[in-house]
C-alpha cells in the first residue's frame, strides 16, 4: 500500500470522500429548502402531516432516507443520539417525545447544518429545550 507521510493513498481518498460529501451537505444547507418538496418527501416515508405541522418547515430539508423516530419507540426521559441529523427534522420530533426530562443530541459534520438547525430549533421553544446539536463526524 502507498504510504504518504503517516497516511495511506487509501486513507487520503477516505479523507477526500468525507470532504466532498461534507461540502455537498454545506452546499444544500445555504440553499435552504424547498417547503413543498420536503414535505412530499418526509410524507412519502411516512411522517404526519401532523408531525410536520409540529416542527418548523427549514428542519425538513427534503433528505429522508428513513422515519427513525416512527421506529424507535422513544420514551419521556430518554436520551437519545441522532446519527447525521441534518436541519434537525428528528431531533425535534424526538425532542417532543423524550420531554423536559429527557435530551436529544443531533451530531452532523456539516457546520451549516449544525447552524441551520440551532437556528430552527429556537424557533420551537419547548422542543429546543430538551434538544442540542453538535459538529463531528461518526466516522
Ligand atoms: C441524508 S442527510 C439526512 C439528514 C436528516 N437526518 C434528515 O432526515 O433530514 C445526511 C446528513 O448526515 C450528515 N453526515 C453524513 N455522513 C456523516 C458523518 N460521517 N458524520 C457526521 N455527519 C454525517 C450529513 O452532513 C447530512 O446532514
Amino acid at each position: 500500500m502507498e504510504q504518504h507521510g503517516n497516511k495511506t493513498s487509501s486513507a487520503i481518498r477516505d479523507d477526500d470522500s468525507l470532504k466532498a460529501v461534507q461540502d455537498a451537505y454545506n452546499t444544500k444547507a445555504k440553499a435552504g429548502t424547498n417547503v413543498a418538496y420536503s414535505k412530499t418527501v418526509a410524507e412519502a416515508f411516512g411522517y404526519t402531516v401532523e408531525q410536520l405541522q409540529s416542527i418548523p418547515a427549514e428542519s425538513n430539508m427534503g433528505l429522508s432516507c428513513g422515519n427513525p423516530v416512527a421506529a424507535a419507540h422513544i420514551k419521556e426521559g430518554e436520551t437519545v443520539l441522532d446519527l447525521g441529523s441534518g436541519g434537525g427534522i428528528d431531533v425535534l420530533l424526538a425532542a417532543a417525545k423524550v420531554g423536559q426530562l429527557g435530551q436529544v443530541i443531533g451530531l452532523d459534520m456539516s457546520a451549516d447544518m449544525i447552524s441551520l438547525a440551532r437556528r430552527t430549533a429556537k424557533k420551537t421553544e419547548p422542543l429546543s429545550a430538551s434538544s442540542l446539536f453538535r459538529p463531528g463526524s461518526f466516522n
